[in-house]
């Protein structure tokens, strides 16, 4: 067994296809929304003994604010449900939740439910589940870069070597780096999600729209992952030259 096969793992998804998996059978895309909740259900009750440790689902970007805003209502709807509903099993099953992105343009109801939510799971540590709702991760990126350099002095602030470091710790320094990302709904782009923290990612890219993935689709994308040899930048293992660059 490898390294990979061991090591617990920080899982993204992008749950696309909600709205044309409703539209295959003539139904509204809230419709589709609907069925995205029964999906995301079972991915996270899967989720920890697949080997994930932090689970991140793109929910609701930024730019998602331009959809009309029927449906943008309904989602917030679905998400004021989905917390008054799974609360309780989450924390049941030791997952903890967090929502990422921006908060202040959420309404009071959503953000009053959202802090419930996570006040209710804190005690979690099977499971660190981590929604983006009204989340940019370019946004996010600014934000680190603003803090940082509010922090550093004005000398380090002009260095790259510290910033750089700097702003991948703001980053990363709780869910870590992305192992593998998920995209269901047959496009293929990241969409500004977790640009930082995919530097590295493996991606998998599925047809299957979001309200038919399942547990076995999960394994699956798994599977291949642990079939992929992960470099990062190097060169395979048997080759490496443990003398460079003393001997260059
Ligand atoms: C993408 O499908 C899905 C979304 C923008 C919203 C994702 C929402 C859910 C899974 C349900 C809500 C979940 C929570 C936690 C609120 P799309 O609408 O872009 O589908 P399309 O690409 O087929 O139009």
């Amino acid at each position: 067994m490898n390294d990979l096969n061991l090591k617990r793992l920080h899982v993204a998804i992008i749950m696309d296809g909600n709205g044309r998996w409703a539209a295959q059978r003539g139904l509204p895309r809230t419709a589709g929304h609907r069925a995205g909740i029964a999906a995301l259900r079972r991915v996270v009750e899967r989720a920890p003994d697949a080997g994930i440790d932090c689970l991140t689902l793109y929910a609701f970007s930024s730019d998602n604010w331009k959809r009309p805003r029927a449906e943008v209502e309904f989602i917030f709807r679905l998400l004021r449900i989905f917390l008054r509903i799974e609360t309780a099993q989450l924390s049941a099953n030791e997952v903890r939740l967090e929502v990422i992105g921006r908060r202040d343009r959420l309404p009071q109801a959503v953000l009053e439910a959202i802090e419930k939510a996570e006040r209710a799971t804190a005690g979690g540590e099977r499971m660190h589940l981590r929604v983006a709702i009204d989340y940019s991760s370019r946004e996010a990126i600014a934000r680190a870069a603003a803090s940082a350099i509010e922090m550093l002095g004005p000398n380090e602030v002009s260095s790259i070597d510290w910033l750089g470091p700097c702003l991948g710790r703001a980053l990363t320094a709780e869910s870590g780096e992305v192992d593998l990302l998920i995209r269901t709904g047959g496009e293929k782009r990241l969409s500004d999600f977790l640009l930082w923290e995919c530097a590295y990612t493996e991606l998998v890219f599925l047809e299957r729209m979001w309200p038919e993935f399942d547990a076995t689709d999960l394994d699956a994308a798994l599977d291949e992952f642990r079939h992929r040899e992960r470099r990062f930048g190097g060169v395979p293992a048997v080759q490496e030259c443990s003398q460079w660059p003393a001997t260059v």
